[in-house]
């Protein structure tokens, strides 16, 4: 389900040295730009870059601003014509009809008879700017996250989206055999222990609260409020990175963490880690993005 085929990345102290040398480039490089968050409904004319600032900050307050902008622009993503079709993404039905965002990430993952299969927002965005705009994504599902200081797309989309889903509850979505199917699979996908430290999801997310390192980790293996909360904050906007983060990037770095092979993104492992997830955080409220670290 994962689509295990990569090699492992480099070790993670590698991967960090790197980073930070990376953030310490782009801060030295980049102008700080002031932002102006258009708050509209009308389509915007264009997709402007969000500003940057140096990263390192995380009150909320001080990173509105900038996560103002990245909503605004998936936004304005959303309404671009773009791809060989040349139509916006409000042909794109989410689950709630051609081009309604209002409540449809709260209904996400779900079935699609469509495409006769369960997919979570990021597989559903894929899967419209491919089949409905026809875009050629091959290069983004290949390096499909942002770094700091090189916003994406598809998490700019994928917060936009989300973000219309604010104040609602979370429904995780069972009527559909698929679904009911897929999360079991989920579920089974949390408990299983795998690879050469032995670990599952439940290891760290499961019985007593666990800390990792100085890190409260949430218990997701239950309905409860810190399932509900930890559900309804992702999207997140790093304080530390200044990008948008969404659950299949932080899945993907569990993976990671447990020594797996990196898990294809957009695969249907994620999705059912997801459902399985939501089912334990049904009735928790939308509140994106959270900042975190
Ligand atoms: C070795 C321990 C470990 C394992 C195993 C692990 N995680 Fe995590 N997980 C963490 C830590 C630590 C964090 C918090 C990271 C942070 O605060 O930046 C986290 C964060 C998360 C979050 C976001 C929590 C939040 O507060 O927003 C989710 C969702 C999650 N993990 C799901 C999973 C799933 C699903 C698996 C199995 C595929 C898994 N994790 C395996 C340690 C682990």
């Amino acid at each position: 389900l994962l689509g295990l085929t990569r090699e492992h990345p480099l070790p993670s102290t590698i991967r960090l040295a790197a980073l930070y040398t990376c953030v310490l480039v782009v801060v030295a490089l980049v102008a700080v730009t002031s932002v102006t968050a258009q708050s509209t409904n009308s389509p915007p004319t264009q997709n402007p870059t969000p500003p940057t600032a140096p990263p390192g900050t995380s009150k909320t307050e001080d990173v509105a601003p900038l996560i103002a902008a990245h909503i605004e622009r998936g936004r304005s993503l959303w309404f671009t014509r773009l791809g060989s079709k040349n139509v916006s993404l409000e042909t794109c039905d989410l689950g709630e009809g051609p081009g309604i965002v209002k409540g449809a990430f709260a209904r996400l993952p779900r079935f699609f008879a469509g495409t006769d299969r369960v997919m979570d927002l990021e597989q559903r965005l894929l899967w419209c700017m491919e089949t409905v705009q026809g875009r050629d994504m091959s290069a983004f599902v290949a390096k499909p996250f942002p770094g700091p200081g090189r916003s994406s797309d598809m998490e700019d989309l994928a917060l936009f989206v989300a973000s219309q889903s604010n104040g609602m509850p979370i429904e995780p979505q069972a009527s559909y055999p698929q679904e009911r199917r897929l999360r079991a699979a989920g579920e089974a996908m949390f408990f299983r222990r795998s690879s050469t430290m032995d670990l599952a999801c439940s290891t760290c997310h499961a019985g007593e609260t666990k800390r990792v390192m100085m890190f409260a980790v949430p218990k997701l293996d239950e309905p409860g409020m810190p399932a509900r909360k930890t559900m309804g904050s992702w999207p997140v906007f790093s304080g530390r990175q200044h990008v948008v983060r969404t659950l299949q990037y932080r899945l993907k770095d569990c993976y990671r963490e447990m020594r797996m092979p990196e898990p294809d993104y957009g695969s249907d492992g994620l999705t059912a880690l997801s459902l399985y997830l939501a089912s334990n955080a049904a009735g928790g409220i939308v509140n994106v993005p959270a900042v975190k670290r």
